[in-house]
């Protein structure tokens, strides 16, 4: 048998990780934990009950006081605030426009860290966010850094809203990302970054099914170690 061992995925917004990350659990049977829909979970509770999303202190209250479940679901996760399914209302456009600014929050970024590490503990995992190799897990088996060129990222959002009956514009999906990339590696704390241990995978020609490859291939040599 196998260790289970843990997978820390960090990278910019619409990368591919969680849908990489998604399937890599599937496959080893490990733990997923999309660290990005926790700080949605606390913007949309945060935007519901009207607090100042300027205000570390109001949030980290407001996070005390909330429920953040990830539930495994068909291969993915439900996300369940305070016992309801938010799954879909987490993705949203304002949630999305939102979610750097209650990330940027240094009271905030402590408490869901806690919860991140609780929630590895003990268990094949895989881990996808900003600071999963350089701050949640930084003894993590295996640190991957999963990067697209902008337009890559852009049309990939592009034809996911499709899917999903959402028509955007192209041009401002790929300034919204631009944006969301700044604010995500400009912050103070905890800025995304590669950890100088983290392998660079750039996914803009691969599909899906190869990157899945690649990082499997990685997993299993540290599993061998
Ligand atoms: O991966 P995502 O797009 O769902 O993440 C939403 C936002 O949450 C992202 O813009 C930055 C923030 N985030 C973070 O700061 N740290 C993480 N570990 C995960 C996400």
């Amino acid at each position: 048998m196998l260790k289970g061992i843990t997978i820390a995925i960090d990278g910019p917004a619409a990368a591919g990780k969680s849908t990489i990350a998604k399937k890599i659990a599937q496959k080893l049977q490990y733990t997923y934990i999309d660290t990005g829909a926790m700080y949605r979970a606390l913007t949309y509770k945060a935007i519901q009950s009207g607090i100042d999303m300027d205000s570390d202190e109001a949030l980290a209250d407001l996070l005390v006081n909330t429920e953040i479940l990830l539930i495994p679901d068909n291969g993915g996760q439900a996300v369940h605030v305070d016992g309801v399914d938010c799954s879909n209302e987490i993705r949203s456009q304002e949630v999305t426009a939102a979610v750097s600014k209650v990330a940027a929050h240094s009271t905030v970024r402590k408490m869901m860290v806690d919860k991140q590490r609780k929630l590895a503990y003990g268990t094949g995992v895989v881990m996808d966010g900003r600071d999963i190799g350089t701050e949640v897990l930084p003894d993590a088996d295996l640190k991957i850094f999963m990067t697209a060129s902008v337009d890559e990222r852009a049309e990939r959002r592009f034809q996911e809203n499709e899917k999903r009956g959402i028509h955007s514009s192209l041009d401002r999906l790929k300034e919204e990302i631009e944006k969301r990339d700044r604010a995500d590696s400009e912050r103070e704390v905890s800025p995304l970054k590669k950890a100088e241990d983290a392998i660079l995978v750039d996914t803009t020609s691969m599909s899906i099914d190869e990157v899945v490859d690649k990082v499997i291939k990685l997993a299993e040599e540290r599993m061998e170690q």
